[in-house]
C-alpha cells in the first residue's frame, strides 16, 4: 500500500488524515491531485454519512501522472489528467459496451464511497494529494484549459453535458437551466456554445447580470408569478439542477409541448402530478455523470470553445469554509480546493 494525506470525515468535520492508496495494478496510474472541485453531492454525502466506513469526498479533479503501471498506454509520467466521479465499471454489460459506463448494470465504481471491484475496499475521493485510478477512467487534460477551472467539468460539467447532447440541444433549441450553481452555470455555458437560446430559472433576480455574462438570453424568476407565467410552455429542454426535493409542477409548466424536463439535481423519491405531464405531452428524464466517450467529447468541446468553470480556488485547509458557503448558496460558481497544502 502507498500512503498519502486526505480530508477524511470525522463526524461532520473533515480532518487531514493519512490515508492508503493501493499499489498500482498493471493498468493503473498514480495521480498527484492538484485541484478538486467541491460538488453539492459532497455536502449530501457528508450529511448522510453515518460514520460507517471512511469518507473522503471529492470527485472532480485534475493533476499530474506521477507513475504508470506496465500496461498503461495512454499516459506517461508528467501528463496532465482529469478524473471524474466514476473510476471503474464491469466493461462487458450492454451499457459499458455502448460507452455508457455511468449506467453499468453492475453499477459503476464511484470515485469515493464506492467499492473497489478487486479488493473490496471503500474508494476514497479527490480531497487528497494522490489518487490511483485505472487509466481507462482518466482523461488527458487539454493543454489550453486551466487545471483549477477545468476540474469541475469532470462532474458538474459532464452531468449536464450528457443530457444536453442526448436531448439534441443545438441551434433553434430553447433551453432553460433551473438553479444557477455549479452544474447550472456550466449548463448555461454549454447550451449557449451549442447554439441554443438559453434562459436561467433562478429564485432571485440577483444573478441576472451573471446569467447574461455566462451566455443566457434572460432570467425567469421562479419566485415571481408574473415572470414564471410569461415563460409558460417556452422551453424544449429544461435542465433542473435544484439540490432539494421540490414540486416539479411549476418547472414542467415552463416546458414546451413535447419538451423534456431533465431532473439531474435532486436524486430521490419525488411525487408528481401527472396532469403536469399530460398537458403538453411533456417528458420527464434524468441523467447522471457520463460515459467515457461523452466525457472525452465534452473535454474536446471545452478546449475548442475555451469553456471552464467560474471558480473560487481555496487552499484545501479551508474546505469547511467552502462547504459552509456552498450550503448557503454563497458561491460563484464552484469552489475548487488547491491540494498542494497537503504536502
Ligand atoms: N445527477 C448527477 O449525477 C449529479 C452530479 C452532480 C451533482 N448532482 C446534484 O446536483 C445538485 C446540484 O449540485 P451543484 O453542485 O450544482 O449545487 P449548487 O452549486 O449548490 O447549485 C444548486 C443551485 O440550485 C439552486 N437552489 C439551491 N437551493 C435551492 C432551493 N432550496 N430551492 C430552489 N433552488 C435552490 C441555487 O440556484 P439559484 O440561487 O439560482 O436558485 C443553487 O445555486 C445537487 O443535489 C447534487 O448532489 C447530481
Ligand atoms: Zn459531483
Ligand atoms: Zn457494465
Amino acid at each position: 500500500m502507498r500512503s498519502t494525506t486526505g480530508w477524511q470525515a470525522d463526524g461532520t468535520a473533515l480532518r487531514s488524515t493519512p490515508i492508503s492508496r493501493r499499489d498500482l495494478r498493471s493498468d493503473d496510474i498514480a495521480v498527484r491531485v492538484d485541484f478538486c472541485g467541491v460538488c453539492h453531492t459532497d455536502l449530501h454525502s457528508l450529511r448522510g454519512h453515518n460514520g460507517e466506513g471512511p469518507l473522503v469526498p471529492g470527485h472532480e479533479f485534475t493533476g499530474v501522472v506521477t507513475e504508470a503501471g506496465p500496461d498503461v498506454t495512454a499516459f506517461q509520467v508528467g501528463d496532465a489528467v482529469a478524473v471524474g466521479n466514476i473510476v471503474d465499471s464491469c466493461g462487458v454489460c450492454t451499457m459499458c459496451v455502448a460507452g455508457q459506463e455511468n449506467f453499468c448494470r453492475e453499477f459503476p465504481t464511484l470515485t469515493y464511497g464506492g467499492t473497489d471491484r478487486y479488493d473490496g475496499t471503500t474508494t476514497l475521493g479527490g480531497f487528497s494529494r494522490e489518487y490511483v485510478v485505472r487509466e481507462k477512467f482518466a482523461y488527458p487534460l487539454p493543454s489550453g484549459l486551466d487545471p483549477a477551472a477545468a476540474a469541475p467539468l469532470l462532474c458538474a460539467g459532464i452531468t449536464v453535458w450528457e443530457p444536453l447532447r442526448a436531448l439534441g440541444v443545438g441551434p433553434g433549441t430553447r433551453v432553460a437551466v433551473a438553479g444557477l450553481g455549479g452544474l447550472g452555470h456550466l449548463a448555461v455555458k454549454f447550451a449557449a456554445a451549442l447554439g441554443a437560446e438559453v434562459s436561467v430559472v433562478s429564485r432571485s433576480a440577483d444573478r441576472a447580470k451573471d446569467a447574461l455574462r455566462l451566455g443566457a438570453h434572460d432570467v425567469v424568476v421562479s419566485t415571481d408569478a408574473e415572470s414564471a407565467a410569461a415563460a409558460r410552455d417556452r422551453f424544449d429542454v429544461l435542465i433542473d439542477t435544484i439540490p432539494v426535493q421540490h414540486d416539479l409542477g411549476p418547472y414542467l409548466q415552463l416546458v414546451a409541448v413535447d419538451g423534456t424536463l431533465s431532473q439531474v439535481g435532486y436524486l430521490g423519491p419525488l411525487s408528481l402530478e401527472t396532469m403536469d405531464l399530460l398537458v403538453g405531452r411533456k417528458k420527464l428524464s434524468s441523467g447522471g455523470s457520463g460515459g467515457i466517450p461523452a466525457t472525452a467529447a465534452m473535454l474536446e468541446f471545452c478546449a475548442a470553445h475555451g469553456i471552464v468553470a467560474d471558480v473560487e480556488v481555496l487552499p484545501s485547509a479551508r474546505v469547511d469554509e467552502a462547504l459552509d458557503r456552498l450550503d448557503r448558496g454563497d458561491v460563484r460558481y464552484r469552489f475548487v480546493l488547491d491540494l498542494s497544502d497537503l504536502d
